[in-house]
């Protein structure tokens, strides 16, 4: 026993990383979601606790009353994250009024919800405002956040007309109420996050490996396509199309993959996610192409070393976010931190659920690499999902190049240890593509 608790310390040790070793053993399968008709149960459950603690949150900023106002294909970007599963855009105008469910209100649907076309909404709804008297009216009308500021400017001059000085007067721009409602996870998400997780995982597996990859006839965007074809056989969809890259010093975190034909000695790296259950996820591996004419078997230490160090800073993130810092705060210790330790690269995490980009305090953004205005000096939320989005700089010297270390991993929010573990778990290890010669990949990809 003692000799094994030895080994087992000598080998965190080894890792350098308190966390340990976090990339699953076993290979990530393709999780058969739920039927459509059991996933709208599901997601109307969902929905239902989260439009519970409204209350609750209304009390907290300070709001008597929210008031949304949509047509249909102009929506508040909110509809999204309050609509049955079985709706889509909304219908006519719809109207949607929240409260704390207090006096004349008490015990009435919360939202309110009012679909209309003839303008009847309106004398409606002065009088269910006559009657509730609130003194706060949040509109989503903020210039910066996103989440909290969907209400179209046609909407709010038709609110200003039909409501008048009495209730304009008393509208306010509170954009954490709508980011607050739309990053907060509930329990029963997790499960299923962790099956798009390993679904995930399962087509970069997929993908980056010789059943797809023929080193000198695949391309990088042959691979992008296999992804979006792939997804269709699994059920779920995405919310940016695939980027495929073969890393040199000069390629960038962007917004397209390479357009190169992928050869034997090449590091590649994708950025991809997938949207299904109302969720979404945003991972990036890398995958080494053996250079398997010349009999090797594994890939280049320098580049195992700088995975190491991307899989370091991973760590640094997680230790220093805590709920309550703002993003810039767990930046700015970050940064600090990669310099006691001799590493350098760029940290760029985000909230994820509803949208690949919720809503909610950023750490970094490619181009604004040690301060961002506005996003990064939000507090971050406890119950959120992240995607912890980051690149190392290593000397490789096999190569006498600096290559970027490009990783991004999925973390959910643990209420006992109050920190964000893995969905899946890590990278730590290099997909690696052992095409011999004169291999074809089974599936073959349409140009
Ligand atoms: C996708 O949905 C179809 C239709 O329900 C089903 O036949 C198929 O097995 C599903 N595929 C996966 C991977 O879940
Ligand atoms: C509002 O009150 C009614 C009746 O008490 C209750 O059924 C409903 O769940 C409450 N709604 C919220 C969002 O708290
Ligand atoms: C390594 O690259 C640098 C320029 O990036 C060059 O000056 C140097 O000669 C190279 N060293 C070797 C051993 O090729
Ligand atoms: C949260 O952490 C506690 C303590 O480590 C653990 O027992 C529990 O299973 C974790 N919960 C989840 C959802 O991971």
């Amino acid at each position: 026993m003692q000799y094994r608790a030895t080994v087992a310390a000598w080998f965190l040790l080894l890792c350098g990383a308190v966390y340990g070793q976090l990339q699953p053993t076993t290979p990530a399968r393709y999780r058969r979601l739920p039927s459509l008709r059991e996933q709208a149960a599901i997601l109307d459950g969902w929905r239902d606790e989260r439009l519970a603690t409204l209350p609750a949150l209304l009390t907290k900023y300070r709001i008597d009353a929210w008031l949304i106002s949509q047509r249909e294909y102009a929506e508040d970007t909110l509809w999204w994250s309050i609509k049955g599963a079985t709706e889509y855009a909304p219908h006519r105008r719809t109207v949607l009024l929240f409260h704390k469910n207090t006096s004349s209100l008490a015990g009435q649907p919360n939202p309110l919800r009012w679909v209309d076309n003839t303008g009847a909404v309106w004398p409606e709804l002065r009088r269910v405002l006559e009657a509730y008297d609130p003194h706060r009216i949040a509109l989503n009308t903020d210039k910066y956040i996103a989440a909290g500021g969907g209400l179209h400017v046609g909407e709010y001059e038709a609110l200003a007309e039909e409501l008048g000085e009495r209730w304009m007067e008393r509208t306010v721009n509170e954009p954490l109420l709508a980011v607050e409602y739309v990053a907060t996870r509930v329990p029963g998400q997790l499960a299923y996050y962790r099956d798009l997780q390993e679904i995930t995982w399962a087509l970069i597996e997929e993908a980056f490996s010789e059943k797809v990859i023929s080193p000198g006839i695949t391309t990088t965007e042959d691979v992008e396509w296999w992804y979006r074809e792939k997804m269709l056989l699994l059920n779920v969809t995405t919310w940016n199309h695939p980027r495929v890259s073969v890393i040199t010093p000069e390629s960038f975190p962007g917004w397209s993959g390479t357009k190169d034909v992928i050869r034997e000695g090449d590091l590649l790296h994708v950025d991809f996610g997938i949207t299904a259950m109302g969720m979404n996820t945003d991972v990036q591996h890398m995958a080494y192409v053996l250079r398997t004419s010349q009999g090797e078997t594994d890939a280049p230490q320098g580049l195992k070393e700088g995975l190491k160090r991307a899989n370091r800073m991973q760590d640094i993130v997680l230790e220093n976010m805590a709920a309550g810092k703002t993003g810039n705060e767990v930046l700015t210790e970050s940064l600090t931190q990669m310099e006691v330790e001799r590493i350098t690269g760029q940290v760029y995490c985000h909230p994820i659920g509803d949208w690949g980009h919720a809503p909610g305090a950023v750490m970094g953004f490619t181009n604004l690499p040690d301060f961002v205005p506005v996003l990064g000096e939000l507090r971050i939320l406890p119950n959120t999902y992240y995607s912890i989005e980051l690149y190392a700089y290593s000397f490789i010297a096999e190569r006498n190049e600096t290559l970027r270390f490009r990783v991004e991993e999925n973390v959910y929010w643990n209420a006992t240890t109050e920190r964000w573990h893995f969905v899946r778990g890590r990278q730590e290890r290099f997909h690696l593509i052992n095409a011999h010669a004169g291999h074809t990949p089974s599936i073959v990809v349409q140009s």
